[in-house]
């Protein structure tokens, strides 16, 4: 399926949509503290969005079996909310989450630290949430999606931390994952499809503190890093329009 323009009125569901989605991340954000589970996160982040009248998107998606995605610091993506893991002072957690309302897709990912982190892991979710605003200075009517994707690396790399290769972000709408493919770097062929007002595009670094190089576990979900380095994540939904870019998926 072709790159989708949404109109006024798919537009404001998707407003709707991500504001409830940025509501969801604010009340979970307010869980994250050393001890509580990541399972726990996972049964409070479905009751919110539920609760919202919406459905978690990513319950079921391909089999996945939970509704958050909740990474602890060398997990990059995909993490499997589990009872017995439990959080731990230092650690860094990445919480994905998706919703769908009035059959519309918003997507979006945080990272944060578990008390008192140590400065390095500060600076990679610092770093890594600066990506996506540095992503986003370029995500205008006219411009190319690479410049989008050169700028988040530009600034991975300027702070001495890697781009993930093997995961990028990707238009959204009726569906989760809708084209095109954002890479988090510069493809070394082509600028990418020109950016339009109307598409929706899910912008999402994904940024190790060492090599970019990632594998994933057993369980065919979990993508961890190989060095066993930390990982952070950032995302939002993001509507291109005539002027500057609109975060859907903040309050
Ligand atoms: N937010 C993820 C993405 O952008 C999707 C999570 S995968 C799922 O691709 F299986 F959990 F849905
Ligand atoms: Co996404």
């Amino acid at each position: 399926m072709a790159v989708t323009i949404k109109s006024e009125r798919e537009i404001q569901i998707m407003r709707d949509a991500g504001k409830i989605l940025a509501e969801v991340h604010d009340r979970l954000a307010e869980m994250i503290e050393p001890g509580i589970t990541t399972l726990e996160i996972d049964r409070r982040g479905e009751e919110l969005i539920r609760n919202a009248g919406c459905i978690p998107s990513f319950k079921g998606y391909e089999g996945y079996p939970a509704s958050i995605c909740v990474s602890v610091n060398d997990e990059v993506v995909h993490g499997i909310p589990n009872k017995k893991h439990r959080l731990f002072e230092g650690d860094i957690v990445s919480l994905d989450a998706g919703v769908i309302y009035k059959e519309y897709q918003s997507d979006a990912a945080r990272t944060y630290g578990v008390g008192q982190v140590d400065a390095e892991s500060q600076k990679l979710m610092d770093v890594t949430k600066e990506c996506f605003y540095q992503g986003i200075r370029f995500a205008k009517a006219g411009n190319h999606l690479y410049d989008i994707s050169s700028a988040i690396q530009k600034y991975a790399e300027s702070n001495g931390f890697s781009v993930v290769r093997d995961l990028v972000g990707h238009g959204i709408g009726k569906e989760m994952h809708e084209e095109p493919q954002i890479p988090n770097y510069k493809p070394k062929i082509g600028r990418g499809i020109r950016l339009c007002p109307g598409m929706t595009l899910a912008i999402e670094p994904m940024i190790n503190a060492g090599a970019y190089d990632v594998w994933i576990l057993e369980d065919d979900w979990t993508v961890v890093t190989r060095d066993g380095k930390k990982s952070a994540h950032y995302e939002n939904t993001v509507l291109i329009t005539d002027g500057e870019p609109e975060i859907l998926s903040l309050i």
